[in-house]
């Protein structure tokens, strides 16, 4: 797909763009300086930082090849930085101290040492009060899986096998080895979560 500026598109990211916009105007009432990974095609850079200019927004994926389309995508918001190359695993990060962040549907797509890093990422970049926000499908212990989650998840493995919907508690384990714990949990369209992670009290660096 490709959007009226001739852009490659995902039609996901157009379909859950609004309803994952909605809550983050909830959590970030107030200007922020947002740290996203994993910015793919730069599809929820572009419509959250135009919604909200108050927003500094800081795109970024591993695949070089996106950041030439975030960038073009995102040209003409004042408030977008130009995308980096952020590959999660490869610590420190090339980016300054931020006050929240948000990852949208990598930690499926990408093999499982992604999400320990992702976390020890975040950690060493968000002080104590920041926030960091993951969205995309789990596997929730004690639920019916969706069938659709279920037959993405094969599809997923198929195509990878170090790829896969992840198990919540997987992912709330790997949070907490890194000293953040899982403060809410949103029901979002088409079987996703959008899950808020804030660092654990009597963990934060400063106490
Ligand atoms: C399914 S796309 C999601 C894009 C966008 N966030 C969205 O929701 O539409 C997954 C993205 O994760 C990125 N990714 C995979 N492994 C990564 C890693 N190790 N570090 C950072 N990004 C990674 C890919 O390059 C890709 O852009």
């Amino acid at each position: 797909m490709s959007d009226g500026a001739g852009l490659p598109a995902s039609p996901a990211a157009e379909r859950n763009k609004q309803a994952i916009l909605d809550v983050l105007v909830r959590l970030w009432p107030g200007p922020r300086r947002v740290l996203e990974i994993a910015s793919g095609l730069g599809q929820h850079a572009a419509h959250f930082a135009a919604a909200r200019p108050d927003w500094r927004w800081q795109p970024s994926d591993a695949n070089p090849a996106s950041l030439a389309t975030i960038a073009r995508r995102c040209a003409g918001l004042a408030n977008v930085a130009a995308p980096l190359l952020v590959d999660v695993r490869e610590r420190p990060w090339p980016v300054s101290a931020v006050d929240a962040m948000y990852c949208a549907n990598m930690l499926h797509v990408a093999p499982r040492d992604c999400c320990d890093a992702l976390f020890g990422g975040a950690r060493e970049r968000l002080g104590d009060a920041a926030m960091l926000v993951t969205y995309g499908p789990y596997f929730v212990d004690g639920e019916v899986p969706a069938p659709t989650n279920l037959s993405f998840d094969a599809d997923l493995r198929a195509r990878d096998s170090a790829w896969g919907i992840r198990r919540l508690d997987d992912v709330v384990r790997a949070a907490e080895a890194a000293g953040f714990e899982l403060a809410e949990r949103v029901a979002m369209p088409a079987n996703n979560l959008l899950l808020v992670w804030r660092v654990a009290p009597g963990l934060s660096l400063s106490a």
